[in-house]
């Protein structure tokens, strides 16, 4: 590995990193030498990635809480600061979706999405501002193409995950101050994800995905992870405020379009 991307000695928050695209990330930083602390809601998961980060022989830390709690988020971070020290890199991904027709979705619903990704992101974000080193911490929000794209059935996370895209440059702006860079990567469809399990749950429609990536599939949770890699490296030190699709090219056209087709097939 060159030293570049050597991260021993360096420290890693991943909040919603206990399963998919953001534990993929989490392990691409433990495998890189960097002591790594994740969080989410459900135990067993937490249980389970630390495990399983431990195994690459590096610091493994986790705590239970909701991103939507923020006390929960800020006590969990502060003790595992306690433990870790200051934060080298922090990555917010913790989010919910499904498919939802906006004349049909409850606000209960739309809320849930909102306060998970958009609210959620603010707190983690929020939370961990005292925690980051000054200079140097680099901050990653896991945004999606539906922060730019508009999507059938996905009113929820257009509007969350948008927020989230200018919170990042908001972000970004007030923190560079303090030689904090904040950037938020966009994956597009990501294989074996709980994700697109939800959006695309038939082999067809998850084939009609794959085709309407102008790369032709989907992308894997490495890929996403090696963007994170190089955010957080000596050679994106001039990047901030960014918003950076990792998504094949999905969102210059046929993500739009896929979603309407799906549409139209679960509508029989
Ligand atoms: P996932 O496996 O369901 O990951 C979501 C993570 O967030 C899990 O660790 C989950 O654990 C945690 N989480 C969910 N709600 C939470 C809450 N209220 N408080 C704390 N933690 C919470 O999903 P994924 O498909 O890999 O997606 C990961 C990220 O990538 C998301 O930000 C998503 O929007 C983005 N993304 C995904 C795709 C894709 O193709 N999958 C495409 C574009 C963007 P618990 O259930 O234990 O809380
Ligand atoms: N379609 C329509 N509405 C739905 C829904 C669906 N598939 N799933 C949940 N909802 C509604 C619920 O009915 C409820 O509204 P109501 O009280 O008016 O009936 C509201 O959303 C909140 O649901 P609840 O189950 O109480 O929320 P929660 O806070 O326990 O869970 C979710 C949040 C709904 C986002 C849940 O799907 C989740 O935890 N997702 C995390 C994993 C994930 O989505 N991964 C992919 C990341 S991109």
């Amino acid at each position: 590995m060159s030293d570049v991307f050597d991260f021993s000695g360096r420290t890693v928050f991943v909040a919603g990193g206990t399963s998919g695209i953001n534990l993929g990330v989490a392990r691409a930083f433990a495998r890189a030498g960097a002591s790594v602390a994740v969080l989410s809601r459900t135990p067993d998961k937490v249980r389970a990635a630390v495990d399983s980060l431990g195994e690459c022989g590096v610091t493994a830390l986790g705590f239970v809480a909701d991103v939507r709690d923020y006390e929960a988020v800020a006590e969990g971070l502060a003790a595992t600061c306690t433990e870790l020290g200051e934060l080298d890199v922090l990555v917010s991904g913790a989010a919910g979706n499904f498919p939802a027709a906006t004349e049909s979705m409850s606000a209960r619903a739309f809320g849930a999405v909102v306060d998970i990704d958009l609210k959620g992101t603010f707190n983690v974000l929020r939370a961990a501002r005292e925690h980051l080193r000054t200079p140097g911490a680099s901050v990653i929000t896991i945004s999606a193409p539906q922060s730019t794209v508009p999507m059938t059935l996905q009113a929820h996370a257009c509007a969350a995950k948008a927020g989230v895209d200018m919170l990042t440059k908001v972000a970004a702006l007030e923190w560079a101050a303090a030689g904090i860079r904040v950037n938020a990567v966009v994956p597009g469809p990501i294989e074996d994800t709980e994700g697109m399990g939800r959006l695309a749950p038939t082999p067809e429609l998850s084939e009609l995905v794959a085709r309407s990536v102008p790369l032709g599939r989907y992308g894997t949770a490495q890929e996403i992870a090696d963007c994170c890699l190089w955010l957080a490296s000596p050679y994106a030190t001039y990047v901030n405020g960014a918003v950076i699709p990792v998504d094949g090219g999905w969102s210059l056209g046929g993500a739009s379009e896929v979603f309407t087709a799906m549409r139209n097939l679960l509508a029989g």
